[in-house]
């Protein structure tokens, strides 16, 4: 249903999708400048994004999201700083993912286009565009921006409002592209959004932050059509878990000793967690694809070297490109 509309819209126009209540998990209708339920549920905007946390949600996430935006800010992922004009950094967005203008993070972003590349090729040749998906942690919108210039309908949703680093960054691509994309403030275990609406739901370098993994992969399933794909890309994954619980402690103790935070410290994948929740999730029929990144994780100059150090201790993470696809043809 949502798929013709979508394909009818016009360039400029934000693309519309269907939301539910992350408290109640009922429908949500606009009303004014408000989404609401049937139970009395009210949830308004901010700058033109959805705000569809559920109250615990929000209060889950904060401790996280605290821990995060401070290690993004000292790494300088959160471009441009946080108390300069974002309009007058546009042109770093805009170079995203193939140019990393603040040259902090060049070989990172350079693979990072790369992937991105070999993936959306491989979508191309699976799903005729234009599709509807899913950025799912999509922070600074750079992927859903791409997309929609493509023009696919894209929803962007993350837990990340910060001014340089999340969904807010969007208004520097939308001042100067016709393309739009919709926005909402939602977490990948609870999704705000009604089921079997999506073409694809792409993970990209976020759902190794989920502590919820079996709830992710079921939200991510559930909110797409059947024959429908998850594409997951530059997250880290082991084959050993140990390996995996060993570069995460790393970072931890990275983070403590550079008097970071470590709630930000992330987590990792494994093959066989991910084959065998994305399987219960109804995800079963999986394509591991090649764009194998080794020991280059996109954690900041400062301590670099941790990868090597990983390297000659034992299994360093690699970085496939998933796709799970959806059970059935729809
Ligand atoms: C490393 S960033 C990647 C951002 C973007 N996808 C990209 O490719 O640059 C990870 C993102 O995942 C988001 N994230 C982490 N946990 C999340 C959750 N539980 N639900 C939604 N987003 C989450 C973070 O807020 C962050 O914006």
């Amino acid at each position: 249903m949502t798929n013709q509309i979508h394909k009818e819209t016009k360039a400029k126009a934000i693309p519309v999708f269907a939301y539910r209540c992350p408290e109640c998990h009922a429908p949500l209708t606009q009303d004014g400048e408000q989404l609401a339920c049937a139970s009395g549920h009210r949830f308004g905007q901010q700058d033109g994004i959805w705000l569809l946390l559920s109250m615990a949600g929000r209060q889950q996430q904060a401790r996280f999201l605290q821990a995060y935006t401070k290690v993004r800010e000292a790494e300088g992922w959160a471009r441009p700083e946080p108390d300069s004009d974002l309009d007058a950094n546009a042109a770093y967005y805009l170079a995203l993912p193939d140019y990393d203008l603040s040259g902090l993070y060049n070989a990172t972003w350079k693979m990072r286009g790369r992937n991105y590349r070999a993936m959306v090729a491989h979508l191309d040749s699976r799903y005729p565009a234009p599709l509807c998906i899913l950025d799912l942690g999509a922070g600074n919108g750079w992927m859903s921006r791409r997309l929609a210039e493509a023009g696919h309908a894209v929803c962007a949703v993350d837990i990340n409002m910060h001014p340089a680093d999340g969904l807010p960054v969007a208004r520097v691509y939308f001042n100067r592209q016709a393309t739009r994309f919709a926005r909402a403030e939602g977490e990948m275990a609870n999704l705000p959004l009604q089921d079997g609406q999506f073409d694809a739901v792409i993970a990209n370098a976020s759902l190794h932050y989920t502590t919820a993994l079996d709830a992710a992969l079921r939200e991510a399933a559930r909110v797409l059509r059947p024959g429908g794909v998850l594409i997951t890309l530059d997250s880290p994954f082991f084959s050993d878990l140990a390996a995996g619980e060993q570069m995460v402690a790393a970072r931890r103790e990275a983070y403590r000793r550079y008097h970071q935070p470590t709630d930000a410290a992330g987590s990792f994948l494994s093959y066989q967690r991910f084959a065998e929740a994305s399987t219960a999730a109804g995800l079963g029929r999986i394509d591991w694809r090649g764009q194998w990144r080794k020991g280059a994780v996109s954690v900041g100059a400062w301590w670099g070297g941790l990868m090597q150090r990983l390297r000659r201790r034992g299994e360093p993470p690699t970085f496939p490109i998933v796709f799970a696809y959806k059970d059935g043809d729809g």
